[in-house]
């Protein structure tokens, strides 16, 4: 049995061996808001029970940013990600969208506001409509990215350059629908959505649940190099606060609908206040055990 300190010892070395090519001092309190929201709530009414699933949660996500919220099954995530997503309507409370109180009360509204934050969820086959060829689906990021009048040639010089950002060859998928394609290529071809659309934040819900520890951390390094180059903010749902601790900038900690701590990842867990997070971090060894980030450099 591992103690709590030489739990800690183990994340801090594991964090500094894997940087991702990350600025580990940086501030991004000074960064501009690209995502806040105050007292953001979402409750359930199934019959007659009532189920609060995300309880007057206050956050401040910056511009370059890279948080993970961290939590148990059931603990809210999924359902602040949809608020977050503009999925599903927070029954009270507040979000802002670069410091303005986000507006998608139209369809336009919430088109433009598409542009700005995109997601890769926990099930890659659900993101994709299988009935289209992958061509069209990366053919339809350029489009909605005002690339609707390139010519032939530029376009598909782009769908070349983001397959290649994730290792997939072009060539090998085109006139492919996504139900053709493995596990890990599919998540890959999420990612290369991710590289055309160029979002200002992207929310990451478990996206590399459904692959093996090899893949998962490629998966992990394309994300964080996609962020280190274009300076997105990278919003990652997890239940691993090993896995959360080695790749953010900031922490928050979920449990019950709401932040039971919340801050620099350093801080939160290396000098954890609250007992949920000392419970998280003294079960990491069964948690991260299957991990292997030794293929990352
Ligand atoms: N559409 C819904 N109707 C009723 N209750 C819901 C609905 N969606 C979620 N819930 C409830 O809200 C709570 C939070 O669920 P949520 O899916 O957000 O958790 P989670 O943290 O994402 O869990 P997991 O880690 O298993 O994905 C749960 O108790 C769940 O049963
Ligand atoms: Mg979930």
């Amino acid at each position: 049995m591992k103690t709590d300190e030489a739990i800690k010892t183990e994340l801090q070395d594991t964090r500094e061996s894997v940087t991702f090519g990350a600025d580990r001092n940086k501030d991004f309190s000074q960064e501009p808001m690209c995502l806040s929201g105050r007292g953001v709530t979402r409750v359930f009414h199934t019959g007659k029970t009532t189920t609060v699933a995300v309880d007057h949660v206050d956050f401040d996500f910056h511009r370059g940013e890279l948080i993970s919220i961290v939590g148990e099954s059931g603990s809210g995530k999924t359902t602040l990600s949809k608020m977050l997503l503009g999925l599903l309507e927070p029954t009270e409370g507040q979000i802002f969208f670069k410091d303005k109180p986000r507006d998608i009360s139209t369809n336009q509204k919430k088109k433009e506001y598409w542009q700005g934050i995109q997601a890769i969820f926990q099930d890659p086959f659900s993101s994709y409509n299988i009935f289209h060829k992958i061509d069209s689906v990366l053919l339809d990021c350029i489009n909605m990215r005002g690339g609707k009048n390139k010519s032939k040639e530029e376009k598909f010089a782009m769908m070349k350059e983001a397959c290649s950002f994730v290792n997939l060859k072009f060539e090998e998928l085109t006139n492919k629908y996504p139900f053709e394609l493995s596990g890990g290529q599919m998540q890959r071809l999420m990612i290369a959505r991710i590289f055309l659309l160029k979002p200002d934040i992207l929310l990451a819900d478990e996206p590399t649940s459904m692959i093996d520890a090899c893949s998962r951390a490629t998966i992990l390094d394309m994300l964080l190099n996609l962020r280190n180059e274009t300076g997105m903010t990278v919003i990652f749902i997890t239940h691993d606060i090993g896995l959360a601790y080695y790749i953010s900038d900031s922490i928050y900690i979920m449990e019950h609908g709401k932040f039971v701590e919340a801050g620099k990842a350093e801080d939160v867990i290396l000098n954890p206040k609250a007992p949920y997070t000392k419970r998280l971090i003294s079960d990491v060894p069964k948690i991260h055990e299957p991990w292997d980030l030794s293929t990352v450099g």
